[in-house]
């Protein structure tokens, strides 16, 4: 489902601020797995997703999505099948628009549109969708997502990148500004759709427990590559001090967040 080669990004190329953010970087994902990607900070997990959405240039390399290569495809071109969530509960969302007109615009985007003969039926479906949060947010479907909280507007907004089953599910750090509460509720929502919908997913985290935890796969990024790439029983029988291990050997040096990332 997605397909990188030699993937190069340079920020402010030709400049005295150049920087390699991403080098040589290839990632081949089959159609419904679900990889954690983790990584210190700057090491491009970021720019990865970044790439893979169109919104930043490629200086190199290709990215094949659904079976072809939008490396230089803009991003509202590939909005339809990629599904984006930020760490920031307000990015998701439209704040002035109400909870209804927010999911029925996101269900209008993306490949598997939810089209229903009458707008009614449309309304019904949704609140069904809202419904199965578990938040109560279907007796609310009139107010305005400002109103929300933080955990909700979350959810509300991987919903929204979800329904209609995007060929790329994008997470960066999504529960990271949550308490840990709203972080659990957020994570098996994800847990729930990645399955339900079938996503091919990529979620960039801090927490290595969870990254060991979920998904089927594990990538680690460093400056720009991927360094370490876990699956099946490698990853099962993996543990946070094997994966700080791992970086030592591989890198030949200390892993600049050991207290992060063993937190
Ligand atoms: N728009 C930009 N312009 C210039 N440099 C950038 C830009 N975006 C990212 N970078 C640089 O590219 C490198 C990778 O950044 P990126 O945001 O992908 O890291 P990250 O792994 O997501 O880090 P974090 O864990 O802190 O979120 C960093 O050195 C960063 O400073
Ligand atoms: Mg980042």
């Amino acid at each position: 489902m997605i397909d990188i080669r030699g993937l190069t990004i340079i920020f402010n190329a030709g400049t005295s601020d150049e920087r390699s953010a991403i080098s040589n970087l290839s990632l081949s994902v089959p159609k419904g797995q679900w990889i954690s990607v983790i990584g210190s900070n700057g090491s491009g997990k970021t720019t990865l997703l970044n790439a893979i959405a169109g919104s930043v240039p490629v200086a190199s390399g290709t990215i094949t999505l659904d079976g072809r290569n939008r490396a230089g495809e803009p991003e509202f071109r590939r909005a339809r099948i990629v599904g984006r969530v930020r760490q920031d509960p307000t990015a998701g969302t439209a704040p002035d628009m109400t909870v209804m007109d927010n999911l029925a615009l996101a269900s209008r985007k993306g490949p598997r549109r939810l089209l229903p003969a009458k707008p009614a039926g449309l309304k019904r479906r949704l609140r069904d969708r809202l419904s199965e949060l578990g938040m109560g947010l279907e007796d609310r479907c009139e107010e305005n997502v400002a109103r929300l909280s933080g955990g909700q507007r979350q959810a509300l907004a991987l919903l929204m990148a979800a329904m209609t089953e995007p060929a790329v599910m994008l997470l960066d750090e999504h529960t990271a500004a949550l308490d840990p509460r709203n972080a659990d509720i957020v994570m098996d929502l994800t847990r729930r759709f990645v399955r339900e919908y079938g996503l091919t997913a990529l979620m960039v985290t801090h927490d290595m427990r969870r990254a060991l935890a979920d998904g089927d796969r594990l990538v680690m990024m460093h400056e720009g590559a991927i360094v370490a790439d876990l699956a099946g029983d490698d990853k099962k029988g993996a543990t946070v001090q094997r994966l700080v291990r791992l970086f030592r050997e591989v890198r030949g040096e200390e892993y600049a967040e050991d207290r992060d990332l063993l937190s």
